[in-house]
Formats: structure tokens, sequence, C-alpha cells
């Protein structure tokens, strides 16, 4: 199978003719070839959108939004198969790619009612006989750069309400989930969006995010992925004077407090750590435990992730699957000699799983460290894997500091029965999203999501907070007077 480039509602393999393998992380199965696109690629598919925004502009909204019903009611229709690929590509088990396909079913039908919202204010004027007014003008051909380990619903996040306000998008996949991309892309031709509306161009950043930003047609780049690669984004972006958003990495804790309800505690970090094998950038990557149950919590935590089954995603008993690459597996691996040489103590995990059937994918142990401090590198980089670290602390004010003592800010937990304790807590997590009593995954998508500091650049995706990204604020004043009315100078009534 060959993935080629989707633009202006056809299949076009014009421009680059380079193709690269997509394997499949759980057995290394090559599942598809991906086309390598060039600048030439990306000019060609904004002319197109260009040319298609400017009519798109013009559907009423709630119009534009009856596609996304229907974009919305097809993927429902195909979840199960969505849910198939999206797991033979990017390796998450099939109950969490089930999850997923959800996510952007729920983000279709929900930016499909912005349709009929897309609210502006209205508010009196300064002035006699003057309407003042604010609406949402979508802003033209938009950017965006999506990650691997959320190959569909990170892109909904995006599309959806970027097309919604009558914006045409540009989408570059991952290059290691373009499956994706393609079935979605089958999917706005099927719900019939007029060509040129939604195009998906596959390639590499340095090719086809590079081309994109600096398009001068392209108006808006978002972006999920790596913090490292988020700031040549915005710092080329900056240089064309792009509105660049940006969602990037994190290292997400879960508070367990003295008072917490233990079990539920274990289970909570089990899930956010371990599912989608640590690859959410709002995966627990640290535990802050109070000294007082943190023998216990080590216990029981041990216990429950010697039952975790480790395989293809696609077997329903199995609870974590593969991580996407080599190189992801690698860079995994080479934080346990980090952890260790800082005088972290590993408990369990730290290798890579090679026995019979698992020596053909990608997988790696489900790993403990404890006797961590707060400033050692396990404690402060995102590993992006199944690697937890432990971290003692005597208070919540010190659970606190520890927390923010990163250069991320995505999400953080607290674990505690006492309601003063989780009220503070809410208040002093730097972090775009707190949850109390659950892990840090699991975000819903009618807020907004994102971070703080290293995290982003104060934008948010989801919500409709997302709705600021793709659309800009144009105010409108109506003179209804007749004559030369001066703001500012003709209002000093009062003490005039
Ligand atoms: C991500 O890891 O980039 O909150 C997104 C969650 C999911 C989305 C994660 N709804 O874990």
């Amino acid at each position: 199978m060959k993935l080629t480039n989707f633009i202006d509602g056809k299949w076009q393999d014009i421009g680059s003719t380079e193709y690269t393998p997509v394997f499949n992380p759980a057995n290394g199965e090559q599942l598809a070839e991906v086309k390598l696109s060039t600048m030439e690629d990306v000019n060609i598919a904004v002319e197109a959108a260009v040319k298609a925004q400017k009519k798109w502009a013009r559907v009423p909204a709630p119009k534009r939004a009856d596609y996304l019903y229907e974009i919305g009611r097809i993927m429902k229709e195909k979840k199960e198969h969505l849910a198939q690929v999206l797991t033979k590509e990017m390796g998450k088990v099939i109950e969490e790619g089930r999850g997923e396909v959800q996510e952007g079913i729920d983000m279709a039908l929900y930016m499909a009612g912005e349709g009929r919202r897309l609210f502006g204010e209205t508010t009196p004027s300064e002035l006699a006989d003057k309407f003042a007014m604010s609406v949402r003008a979508p802003i033209g051909v938009v950017g965006l750069i999506t990650p691997w380990n959320f190959p569909v619903a990170i892109a909904t996040w995006k599309s959806f309400p970027a097309i919604v306000a009558g914006n045409a998008f540009i989408w570059k996949p991952a290059t290691e989930t373009p499956m994706m991309a393609y079935e979605m892309a089958k999917i706005f031709e099927e719900a019939g969006l007029p060509p040129g509306v939604a195009n998906v161009v596959f390639g590499s950043g340095s090719q086809v995010g590079t081309a994109m930003i600096e398009h001068p047609e392209v108006k808006v780049i978002s972006f999920t992925g790596s913090t490292e690669t988020g700031s040549k984004v915005a710092e080329l972006g900056g240089r064309h004077l792009k509105k660049v958003s940006l969602e990037m990495g994190g290292k997400n804790a879960v508070i367990v407090m003295e008072d917490a309800d233990l079990s539920l505690a274990v289970e909570g970090i089990l899930w956010s750590a371990f599912g989608t094998a640590g690859q959410r950038c709002t995966a627990c990557s640290r535990v802050i435990v109070h000294k007082d149950v943190r023998e216990d919590l080590e216990k029981m935590l041990l216990e429950q992730m010697e039952k975790l089954t480790i395989g293809d995603g696609l077997d329903e008993t199995v609870k974590i699957g593969p991580v996407i690459n080599k190189n992801a597996l690698e860079k995994i691996h080479s934080y346990i000699k980090v952890g260790q040489e800082e005088g972290a103590t590993l408990l369990t995990g730290g290798t890579i799983l090679n026995e019979a059937e698992l020596a053909k994918g990608n997988y790696y142990a489900p790993t403990l460290f404890t006797n961590v401090t707060p400033n050692m590198r396990i404690a402060q980089e995102e590993i992006f894997g199944p690697v937890v670290s432990l971290i003692e602390v005597n208070s919540l004010e010190e659970a606190i500091e520890v927390n923010n003592g990163v250069k991320f800010g995505l999400s953080s937990s607290i674990y505690s029965r006492d309601v003063n304790k989780v009220f503070r807590a809410q208040r002093d997590l730097d972090t775009g999203i707190v949850y109390v009593n659950a892990g840090t995954t699991g975000a819903e998508i009618h807020l907004p999501f994102g971070g703080t500091k290293g995290t982003g650049n104060g934008h948010r995706d989801s919500g409709v907070a997302a709705l600021d990204v793709y659309t800009e604020w144009k105010s409108i004043y109506i003179d209804y007077s007749g004559k030369l009315q001066r703001a500012q100078i003709d209002t000093q009534v009062i003490g005039g």
C-alpha cells in the first residue's frame, strides 16, 4: 500500500517520488509506504487551499458544521476499523485505540455544535446612536503538524475547530503514523468536504514542516510534539510573523498524600504511567509521595506492576503495547543508566524485552525507580516511555514545590481525602491541567488542553479555547447617528 497526498480533493502523486516504509511496532511488519513530500508538494497544496478557503469562509458556519456532523457519523460507523489501523501503526492497545477514535468522534460533534455558536460579543458603544460588536473571523490557510502518539485525536483537536471557523488546512502527520491521516482523508472525501478545504501532505518535519512554516499563505501553525522541535517551529514561525500554537512535553506527577486512598492512587498511577506505554505527553512519570505512605505505596505498585501484560495491542488481554520504534526503545533504556549513576534505586523493569515473540517488536518493561531526588535527570527530563520515578516528600508544600520544579507544566494530580489540601493544591499546582483523585491522563475534549512553561506558548487545543487559535477577533462599529462622532473626545460628559 502506497500512501500519497490528498490535495484539492484528489490523491496526488506529483512532486517528490520518494517513499519511506511504515512499520508495525508490535512485530516489525511493514504496513505501507508513505510519500516523503517536498516544498513543491506543499506549494501545490497551499495553492489549492487558498482557493478553497475563500469560498469556504462564505459558507454559513452551521452549514460548515454539517460536514463535521457527517465526518463524526462516518468515523462512528468505521470506529472499529479505525481503531485497528491505529493500533497496528502506533502500537497502543486496542481498547485505547477505540478510546482515541472516540475522542475524535466527540470532537467532531462538539465542534459541529460550535457552528451554531462561534459567539462574539455585543457591547454598548460609548457614543450615542452607535453599535459595537466583535465577531470571530477565519484566518485563511492553517498548517497542522501532529505527532505519532495520538495520530487521530490530536489531528481532530486542530482540524475540526479550523474548518468550522472557516479556514482550510494542510495537515502533516508524523511519518511513523500516516495511515490514520490517510483514513481521515478518505473520510473527508466521503463526507463531501469541498476540495481543497482539507489537505494531507505526508513527509518529514524538516521538508514539509519547514515549507509550511515558511509559506507566506500559511497564516497559522499548530504543532504538537517535543519541546525541542517546538521551539524550532516557534523560532522559524516568529521570523515569518506566524501565529504559532505549540503543545509540547510534560513531566507530569501524581502526588499521593498520607490521607489518600492508596488502592485508588495505585490504579491511577498504573493507568496514567503505563497506558500507551507511557507515550503520552500527559503520562505520569513522577510519583511524589508523602513519607508516611511511601513504603506501602511502593509495595502496592510493585505488586500490581507484575500483573501488567505486555504484547501486541491487538490482543485484547494485553495491557501494554510496544513503544513506537527502536530509537525510542534505546532512548528510554539510556535513562536507566542515568538514573542509577545519579543514585536512584531501580525497583523493577529497566530492560528491553526480547523473549520469544516480543523480540520482533519494540517492548520495554514497566519500570519503577525509587529514592529519586527532584533534581535528578530522570525526575526532570521527558523520557516518553513506561518509566516512573518515586520522590519522597514531607508535606503538601514540599510536594507542590517538587511538582512545579520542572521546566514543563502540562498535567498534575493529587490523591487526598482532605478538602483543604485538595483546594490548596488545585490553586498552586503550576500546570494547565490538574486532576484530583484521578491520574494525569484522560483530558476531555470540551475543556482547554495545554500547559504552562516549557509545555506550551499560551495557546490551547480543544474546548472553545481552540477557536482562539483559528480565528481573528474583528471589532465592528456601526455609527447610525448621521454625523461625525469622535470617540474619546465627544464622550467627555461627566465633569466635562
Ligand atoms: C497527548 O498525550 O499528547 O489526556 C494527548 C489524555 C488524552 C490526550 C493525550 N486525552 O491523556
